[in-house]
């Protein structure tokens, strides 16, 4: 893979086992992507640090998975103008605490939420490669065969009584 296009970072080891899906949805689409554990409340300035330099790395897009108090993806986003998608990680009260605290941003700093757990894991990375293939546009052939998988796989199982 060349360099990274897209971040994907999170706020805690514990986030991995969600968020690995995010990094193998990117690398199924061929995306170059970059993996690291950064915490706006445990590692303030680095988090600082990652975002104002995101786009002058390279990346056209950051993800940002985090759980409970979720506060990364919007202090990722209030220092940087590329795009920052959240994914909230599940939680003790069902990953409602991270949602809000994702989806709730003040206007002017957006950070465009997926849906909690594993699902906005994979949807953040099919989204962040939409954005890339504005400009890389091999991505968007990798787009369209993965639905038309989607939609063989349900097609050609398409009873759910039969085992
Ligand atoms: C958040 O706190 C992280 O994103 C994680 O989801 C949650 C708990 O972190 P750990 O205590 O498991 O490291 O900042």
């Amino acid at each position: 893979m060349g360099e990274a296009l897209v971040g994907v970072i999170m706020g805690s080891r514990s986030d991995w086992e969600t968020m690995r899906h995010a990094s193998e949805t990117l690398a199924s689409l061929g995306v170059p992507h970059e993996t690291r554990v950064l915490s706006a409340h445990r590692t303030p300035d680095q988090v600082a640090e990652y975002a104002a330099s995101a786009e002058d790395r390279g990346l056209e897009v950051i993800i940002a998975g985090a759980g409970m108090a979720a506060a990364l993806p919007g202090v990722i986003a209030a220092k940087t103008t590329i795009p920052v998608l959240g994914v909230p990680m599940e939680s003790k009260v069902d990953g409602l605490d991270s949602l809000l605290s994702m989806v709730q941003m003040p206007a002017g700093v957006p950070v465009g939420t997926l849906a909690i757990g594993r699902a906005g894991a994979v949807n953040s990375a099919i989204l962040a490669t939409s954005i890339v293939a504005a400009r890389h546009g091999e991505f968007r052939e990798k787009l369209k065969a993965l639905r038309e998988k989607q939609t063989a796989d349900v097609l050609a199982d398409p009873d759910p009584s039969v085992e």
